[in-house]
């Protein structure tokens, strides 16, 4: 049967290029503009307004006004919710524009793009249905006292995200932070600035107030640590490298601000023999090579019992080879570029030091062609746990096989490494599964499945994966303070 292939979008129109304070587009303070690349091509898209500290003052001023007074300060919790119903609903009717801008800008397939837009809108609804259900409670405390609780906003708050997933970390963090009745300002990253400009334009059409939600674009180092360092700024949400957080947890020390990170990993998912094997190969593949392995979850220490090992990774192969890199807008590619030429060289260094400290190399290991950042599918055999591509984050398509022989060696070996934000396991075995589920430590666990997600279920990383999590109800407890009310009864 043939399949349908969904219809390739139009190029998406840049309508707009600035930052967004006060619901007004303005330039920045000192001025200065940096150019935003389509990473299939390595042509510029568009030249993007660069914020600086400047503007993360003027963006911050108008998020304390909006928390403090006007609309937003006084608005029920239920029109907060309808807000952000309204948001989401106008995400589903942009999707096929927005999905197209994310997948110019970043380089990912038009299909994941469009996966991406659904999961984008599920979020925003997610959190507009909470909006009215964050409560505190009441508590028999001794004497004549009524005591109680009042969930109320952080305040202003810092959004600083990456360009892998653009759109949806926009959603993972304007979602939460906005149904607690938080004020937001946002820096997107310098790679990626496209999308989150279109959604700052979809916001005002919602009816969000002005000041609400403000984005500055920038770099990191100037815009994302101004933001860091301003003392109006009561918390920080950061997604991104384990060291930039580093950097960002010291500054915000400072002023002893909140924060929250979700950082890498180098996830194990693990194969048992007893797995189904169809099953088990697809799922492998996907959990590496889904956004060219540009993802926090990746599949990427890929642990197979010996006794499968031949035929699994044989079959590995197969699909590796197979996959079809191109043009992420043509809706029959499967891989697009890589993000970036700085990213497509740091994954070409990891397969060198792959090969130099003696791994086997089975498939791939370079560079597609000498336009964009493509990078083939790879698959690194006989890895050793010491070896730097079994412990450090790649992100790229390179996964690292480790043949293991036992359960416990496999629990004890996924464990060793600074790393847990998630884990999986293919087993039929459902002691086996459970054992492992229970002893493993990671943020997320999957049993016969992986990358499964979804805007109710709480998201975060163990050890230096993170601090805190984000999506389900748990995200809820990060964006407010508890404040405590006790009153003199006298009867
Ligand atoms: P990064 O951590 O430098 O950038 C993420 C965000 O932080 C961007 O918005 C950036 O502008 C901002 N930033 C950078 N330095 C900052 C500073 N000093 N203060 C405040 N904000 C700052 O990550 P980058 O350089 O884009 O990618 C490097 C590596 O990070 C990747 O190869 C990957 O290993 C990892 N990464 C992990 C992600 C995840 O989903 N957990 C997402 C993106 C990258
Ligand atoms: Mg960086």
């Amino acid at each position: 049967m043939a399949q349908t292939v969904a219809a390739r979008p139009p190029t998406p129109v840049i309508h707009q290029t600035r930052l967004l304070i006060n619901n007004e587009w303005v330039d920045p303070v000192e001025g200065g503009t940096f150019e935003t690349y389509n990473p299939a091509t390595g042509e510029v898209i568009a030249e993007v307004a660069a914020g600086n500290a400047a503007d993360i003052d003027r963006a911050v001023k108008a998020a304390r006004r909006a928390l403090e007074s006007g609309p937003w300060s006084t608005m029920n919790a239920a029109d907060r919710g309808r807000l952000l119903y309204e948001l989401a609903g106008l995400v589903e009717r942009n999707a096929e524009e927005l999905a197209a801008l994310e997948s110019l800008n970043g380089g990912k397939t038009i299909g994941d793009a469009r996966g991406d837009l659904q999961w984008v809108a599920n979020t925003l609804r997610y959190y507009a249905g909470w909006a009215d259900k964050i409560e505190g409670r009441t508590i028999p405390v001794r004497g004549d006292f009524l005591s109680y609780t009042l969930r109320q906003p952080v305040g202003v708050v810092g959004q600083i995200i990456p360009w892998n997933f653009p759109l949806l970390m926009l959603a993972w963090k304007w979602g939460p932070a906005l149904s607690c009745g938080n004020t937001v300002v946002m820096k997107p990253a310098e790679q990626t600035p496209l999308s989150a400009l279109r959604m700052g334009e979809l916001a005002i059409e919602a009816g969000f107030p002005a000041g609400v939600i403000n984005l500055i674009n920038g770099f990191g180092e100037t815009a994302g640590a101004a933001l860091v360092a301003h003392p109006d700024v009561d918390k920080i949400a950061f997604t991104g490298h384990v060291d930039t957080a580093k950097i960002i947890q010291r500054q915000a020390a400072e002023t002893l601000k909140r924060a929250t990170f979700e950082l890498g990993g180098k996830s194990p998912n693990v194969i048992f023999a007893d797995a189904d094997l169809d099953d088990a190969v697809t799922g492998a593949f996907h959990a590496i090579y889904f956004h060219g392995g540009q993802c926090c979850t990746a599949g990427s220490r890929l642990f197979v019992e010996q006794k499968v090992h031949d035929v699994f990774v044989e079959r590995l192969v197969d699909k590796a080879r197979a996959r079809r890199l191109g043009d992420p807008l043509d809706p029959s590619t499967e891989q697009g570029p890589q993000v970036s030429r700085e990213q497509m060289d740091k994954i070409l260094h990891y397969v060198d030091l792959g090969k130099a400290q003696g791994a086997k190399l089975l498939t791939g290991g370079d560079r597609v062609g000498d336009r964009g950042f493509f990078v083939e599918p790879t698959i690194f055999d006989d890895v050793k746990d010491h070896m730097a591509i079994a412990r450090d984050e790649i992100f790229g398509p390179v996964v690292s096989v480790l043949p293991f022989q036992k359960v416990e060696e496999v629990i004890e070996r996924a464990n060793n490494t600074s790393y847990g934000l998630a884990a999986a396991i293919w087993t039929k075995d459902i002691d086996k599964a459970h054992l492992f589920a229970r002893k493993v430590k990671a943020g997320t666990v999957w049993v016969n499945c992986y990358n499964v997600v979804d805007a109710n279920t709480p998201f975060g990383g163990f050890k230096m994966s993170g601090q805190g999590r984000e999506n389900g109800e748990a995200a809820l407890e990060h964006y407010t303070e508890l404040k405590t009310v006790t009153v003199k009864l006298n009867g």
